[in-house]
C-alpha cells in the first residue's frame, strides 16, 4: 500500500513538523481501512509559536490598506475556484458527506471570501455632528488582534472560510485549528491563501487535538478573539475560559431544530424540506431538522407518506452520485447515534422507520445507520430534547398551532426552526415568536447566505452571530475618534 502522505502544520509562513516529532493518521468513513493521511500531532509549544507568528505579523497586516487585504482575498476566490473539485472530494473522503454536498460547500466557502472581499472597500464607520466646535467625530475599525479559530468537523471548508474571511479582511492574524479529524482539507485551504499572496504568519495552522492546541489557544493572553464553532459542552467551557483574559468570544453550538407541520400546507413542499433537513449530509450540521411538530389533523398522512419518501434513501459512499446518505463522519459519530437510538427505544418512543446499523458488502467498510423515524415522540424524552447529529428524526403530534410552538420552544437550543403553512397570520405569529436565530417559513432549517447573519439563541449560541455585517462587528474593534481642528482653547471655546 502506498505510504499515506504526511502533512505538516504551518506556521510563520512555513511548512513545519511539530515538535513532539509525532504525526495521526486520518480515515475515509466510508472505507476506514483506507488513510487518507497523516498529520501533525501538534503540542502547546506548537500552539505557542504559532501565536507568536501571528502576533509578530499582526502590525504589518493591520497596517495594510483593507482594499489591499481585500486583493488577497479575491486571488483566493480564484485559486477556490481553481481548486473546487479537489476541494470536495477533499471534503468527501475525510468527512464522509455526499459530493453534492461537499461542492455545495465549496461554493458557499467562495461566497464568504466574496463577500468578504467587498467588505475591504467598504468596512464602514460613521461621522456625526460633534457637541463641540471645529470639532469632527467619527468611528474607525481595526482589528481585534490575534484571533483563534477553532472549527468542527462537519464543514471542514466553509465554516473555516466563513470566519477567515471576515477576519482576514479586518485585518487580525489568525491561528486556525481545525477539527483533528478533517485536517485535510483546512491544509488545502491554507494553502489557497499562502498562494493567494497572504503575507507569512497572518494564517497559521495546527493540527492537533483540543486539549493541547485547543486549550493554549484558548489560555493565551496573547490571543485577543476566539471564534468557535462545535458542541454546546465545549463552547460554554471556551467562553467561561476566555473570558478570564477579557477575549471578545463567539460561540456557534448545538441544535435541536425544529419544523412546525400546520394542515394548510404545501404537504408535498413540506415533506422535501423535512427529508433534506433531517437526513442530507447524514443530519451531521448545526441546522438539521430533528424534530417533525405535525397538525393531529394530517399526522397519519403525512408520516405515511415520509416514511415512505425516507425508505427510498440510497444509502452509500458520498462519492457515488446515486448516494443521498452517506456514512457518519466516524466511530464516536456512530456510536453516539447508534446511543441515542437504543434511548428513545427505551424511553418508549415508536421506531418507525430504521434503527439499524447498516452492515454487509460496501456497508462493512464504514459508519452507516439508516435513516431513522421516531413516532410517538413525547417531548420529555432525551431524544426530543437532545442534539443527536445523526440521521434521526423525531416527531410529534400538534393538536393546533399552540401546541405546535409550545413544543417547538420547549428546549435548551434555539439555533434555527421552519414552520410550513400557507396562513400568512399564522406564520407571522411563528416569525415573532420562534425561539431560534434563524426562522424559515416554507424551507428547510437547513443552510444561510453568507451577507445574513448565521447563529442561534440559548444554548445554540453566544457572542455575535457569524457572517453578514455582524460578522465585520466580531472581527474588529470600534474606535472613535474627536479631532478639534480649531485654534481656540477648549475652555475658550463658545457654546451657542
Ligand atoms: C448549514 O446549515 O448549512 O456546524 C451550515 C454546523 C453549522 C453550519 C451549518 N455551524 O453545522
Amino acid at each position: 500500500m502506498a505510504e499515506a502522505q504526511v502533512h505538516k502544520n504551518f506556521i510563520g509562513g512555513e511548512w513545519v513538523d511539530s515538535e513532539s516529532g509525532k504525526t495521526y493518521q486520518v480515515k475515509n468513513p466510508a472505507h476506514k481501512t483506507t488513510v487518507v493521511g497523516e498529520f501533525q500531532s501538534s503540542t502547546r509549544v506548537d500552539a505557542s509559536r504559532a501565536i507568536d507568528a501571528a502576533s509578530a505579523s499582526l502590525a504589518a497586516w493591520a497596517d495594510t490598506p483593507a482594499p489591499q487585504r481585500a486583493s488577497v482575498l479575491s486571488r483566493a476566490l480564484g485559486i477556490l475556484e481553481r481548486r473546487g473539485d479537489e476541494l470536495a472530494r477533499s471534503i468527501t473522503v475525510e468527512e464522509g458527506k455526499p459530493l453534492p454536498d461537499a461542492q455545495g460547500e465549496v461554493k458557499r466557502a467562495m461566497n464568504i471570501i466574496e463577500y468578504a472581499a467587498g467588505e475591504g472597500r467598504r468596512m464602514f464607520g460613521y461621522t456625526t455632528p460633534s457637541e463641540l466646535p471645529t470639532t469632527v467625530a467619527y468611528t474607525v475599525r481595526r482589528p481585534v488582534g490575534v484571533v483563534a479559530i477553532i472549527t468542527p468537523w462537519n464543514f471542514p471548508l466553509a465554516i473555516p472560510a466563513w470566519k477567515m474571511g471576515p477576519a482576514l479582511i479586518c485585518g487580525n492574524t489568525l491561528v486556525f485549528k481545525p477539527a483533528s479529524s478533517t485536517p485535510m482539507t483546512a491544509v488545502k485551504l491554507v494553502e489557497v491563501f499562502e498562494e493567494a499572496g497572504l503575507p507569512p504568519g497572518v494564517l497559521n495552522l495546527v493540527t492537533g487535538s483540543g486539549s493541547s492546541v485547543g486549550n493554549t489557544l484558548v489560555e493565551s493572553p496573547d490571543v485577543k478573539g476566539i471564534s468557535f464553532t462545535g458542541s454546546t459542552e465545549i463552547g460554554t467551557g471556551i467562553y467561561a475560559d476566555g473570558a478570564r483574559s477579557l477575549k471578545k468570544v463567539q460561540c456557534e453550538m448545538g441544535g435541536k431544530n425544529a419544523v412546525i407541520l400546520l394542515e394548510d400546507a404545501d404537504l408535498d413542499k413540506a415533506l422535501d424540506g423535512i427529508v433534506q433537513g433531517a437526513f442530507g449530509s447524514t443530519g451531521q450540521r448545526c441546522t438539521a431538522t430533528s424534530r417533525a411538530i405535525v397538525e393531529e389533523s394530517i399526522y397519519d398522512d403525512f408520516m405515511g407518506q415520509l416514511i415512505d419518501r425516507t425508505s427510498k434513501l440510497k444509502v452509500g459512499d458520498g462519492l457515488d452520485p446515486e448516494v443521498d446518505v452517506s456514512p457518519l463522519s466516524s466511530e464516536s459519530q456512530l456510536n453516539t447515534v447508534m446511543g441515542y437510538i437504543g434511548i428513545g427505544a427505551e424511553e418508549g418512543a415508536n421506531l418507525a422507520y430504521g434503527g439499524k446499523q447498516l452492515s454487509g458488502g460496501i456497508y462493512d467498510d464504514g459508519y452507516y445507520v439508516e435513516p431513522t423515524i421516531f413516532t410517538n415522540v413525547d417531548p420529555s424524552m432525551r431524544i426530543a430534547q437532545e442534539e443527536i447529529f445523526g440521521p434521526v428524526l423525531t416527531a410529534f403530534k400538534a393538536r393546533d398551532m399552540d401546541h405546535a410552538m409550545e413544543i417547538s420552544n420547549n428546549v435548551e437550543f434555539g439555533l434555527s426552526s421552519s414552520i410550513y403553512t400557507r396562513d400568512l397570520t399564522k406564520a407571522f405569529h411563528y416569525v415573532n415568536t420562534s425561539e431560534a436565530g434563524m426562522v424559515h417559513v416554507n424551507a428547510p432549517t437547513l443552510g444561510g447566505e453568507v451577507h445574513l447573519p448565521f447563529g442561534g439563541l440559548k444554548s445554540s449560541g453566544v457572542g455575535h452571530r457569524e457572517q453578514g455585517v455582524e460578522a465585520m462587528e466580531f472581527f474588529s474593534e470600534v474606535i472613535t475618534v474627536y479631532v478639534d481642528y480649531g485654534g481656540v482653547p477648549r475652555t475658550q471655546a463658545k457654546f451657542i
